[in-house]
Order: structure tokens, then sequence, then C-alpha cells
């Protein structure tokens, strides 16, 4: 059963005019793609983040980074978006406003529906060249050499997959964009983060700071649930779905 959810809430939600959801690995995990931290099944469990995720990892090894992003994107292509990423859709049609910021790179979201997304982290179905950041067409690209991953049209370096990496920036337009919807909207939900990885994680706190209400939708304690003002406790796919419903249907 997912958690209860107080009255106070469903009114608040109802009647807000700018809504935002800030989303992480946790609400695809119902889809079947691993999480990044979770103890036995996370995506970090069986390889060291700091060899793969990394622009020095793919220049010592371009071939073994490209190959465990073939396999995770293996995983996001067999996925489809389960009914937390569909509630999330819907709400969108329901609040005047609504921004939904996400730290996921499986497209998931804009599968279900939803329209106003920021993909902080990228898009691991696209690729970009290495050293121009070029956005390279499925189909535009050259063959690679054997193993290695393809190379770019226009200058013959290697892609990598459009994913922000350690170390790296997030998109500038995608981040400010984030930070704007945060601090003019009067509610986040923050739904499926461990809260550990920054500047994204700092975004509920920014929302609190600014006047919104802040609600965590996760089954774990995080690093942010003593700064929420709501927690409801359970997995994104029924406490969403049972969120939706509360509000709107009893309207
Ligand atoms: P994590 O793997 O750190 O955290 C996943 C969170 O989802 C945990 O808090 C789980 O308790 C929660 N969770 C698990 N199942 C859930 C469910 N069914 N419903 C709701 N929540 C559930 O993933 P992120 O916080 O997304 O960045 O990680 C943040 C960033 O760290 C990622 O975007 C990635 C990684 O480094 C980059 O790759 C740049």
């Amino acid at each position: 059963m997912p958690a209860h959810i107080p009255p106070e809430l469903i009114t608040y939600l109802r009647r807000a005019t700018h809504v935002v959801a800030l989303t992480g690995a946790g609400i695809s995990a119902e889809s079947g793609v691993p999480t990044f931290r979770d103890a036995q099944s996370g995506l970090w469990a069986q390889y060291d983040p700091q060899e793969l995720a990394t622009a020095a990892a793919f220049r010592r090894n371009p071939a073994l980074v490209w190959d465990w992003y073939e396999w995770r994107r293996s995983l996001v292509a067999q996925a489809a978006p389960n009914p937390g990423h569909r509630a999330l859709a819907e709400m969108e049609q329901k609040v005047p406003h609504f921004t939904l910021v996400t730290q996921n790179v499986d497209g998931l979201h804009r599968q279900a529906g939803s329209r106003n997304v920021l993909e902080l982290h990228g898009n691991i179905m696209r690729n970009k060249c290495f050293s121009e950041e070029t956005v390279i067409a499925a189909g535009d690209e050259e063959p690679g050499d054997g193993a290695g991953p393809p190379r770019c049209p226009h200058c013959g370096d290697y892609l990598r997959p459009d994913v922000v990496w350690f170390g790296e920036a997030l998109p500038e337009g995608e981040l400010s964009a984030a930070m704007r919807a945060v601090e003019e909207c009067q509610m986040l939900l923050c739904i499926g983060t461990s809260g550990l990885v920054h500047p994204a994680a700092s975004l509920p706190l920014l929302a609190a700071e600014r006047g919104a209400l802040t609600v965590e939708i996760n089954p774990q304690v995080t690093a942010l649930s003593q700064w929420m003002d709501y927690v409801l406790r359970g997995p994104a796919g029924e406490v969403l779905p049972a969120l939706l419903k509360a509000t709107w249907t009893s309207e």
C-alpha cells in the first residue's frame, strides 16, 4: 500500500499554479532500468563509475566505456514508462504550469507523454562528438575501428554518449531553466533520487528557501528527507498515481 497522503497536501497541490517535479533513477526502477546506488542492483555495484563515466576513462579506454553505454542503452531500449512516469505526464495536464526536471538519461518521461521536460544529465540515446561536442544524428556517424566507438563524420574523432560525466558541467540552458522554475514554483516533488549528486540535489533546497512546499516520494530515507515538508514513503509507481487520483478525482 502506498503511503497515506495528508489531506492538506492534496488541497495545496490542487491549488498550485506552478509545480516542479525533480526525478532521479528511482522513478525508472519499476521500468527495469537499474538505479545508480541501490546496493544489489545498482549500476555502480558491478563497476567503478570513475572507470567508466569520465572523459579521462573514455580517453584511456574508449571501447570499454562505449560497451558499457551500449549495454545500458539496451536496458533502456527494452524499458517502457511505468505508472509513475504516466502519472507525472497526466499531472502536467492538470497543473497550469508544470516543469519536469530529470536527472535520468533514459527518455522515459517524454515517452510517457511529458512535454515540459528538462534533462539535466543529457540523453543516453543521443551521441555527440568527443572533441567538438556537436550532436550527431543516428545514421550520420562514420564506422569505428572494430570494437571502438563510431567516429564523427566531420572531424573523425570518436563519438560519445550525450550524457554528463563526472567532472563535467551540466547543460547551461537546462540548468538555468530548472533553477528559474524551482525559484518560481509553489511546490516541488522530489521523486526517486538519493540527493547525493549536485547541483541537481540542491534544487529541492533552493525551492524550500524560496518558500515552496517540498515533498519527497521515495521508499527509502535519503540525504534530502530531513529537509522536506512531507515525505511519502513508497514506490513512485504506486504513490504518484495515488496522489493524482486523490487530488483530481474528488474535486
Ligand atoms: P540513485 O541510484 O543515487 O538513487 C536512486 C533513488 O531511488 C534511491 O533514493 C532509492 O531509494 C530510490 N528508489 C528506488 N526504487 C524506487 C521506486 N520504485 N520509487 C521511487 N524511488 C525509488 O540515483 P539518482 O539519485 O538518480 O548522474 O542519482 C543521481 C545521479 O547520480 C545520476 O543522474 C547519475 C549518477 O551519478 C550522472 O550520471 C551524471
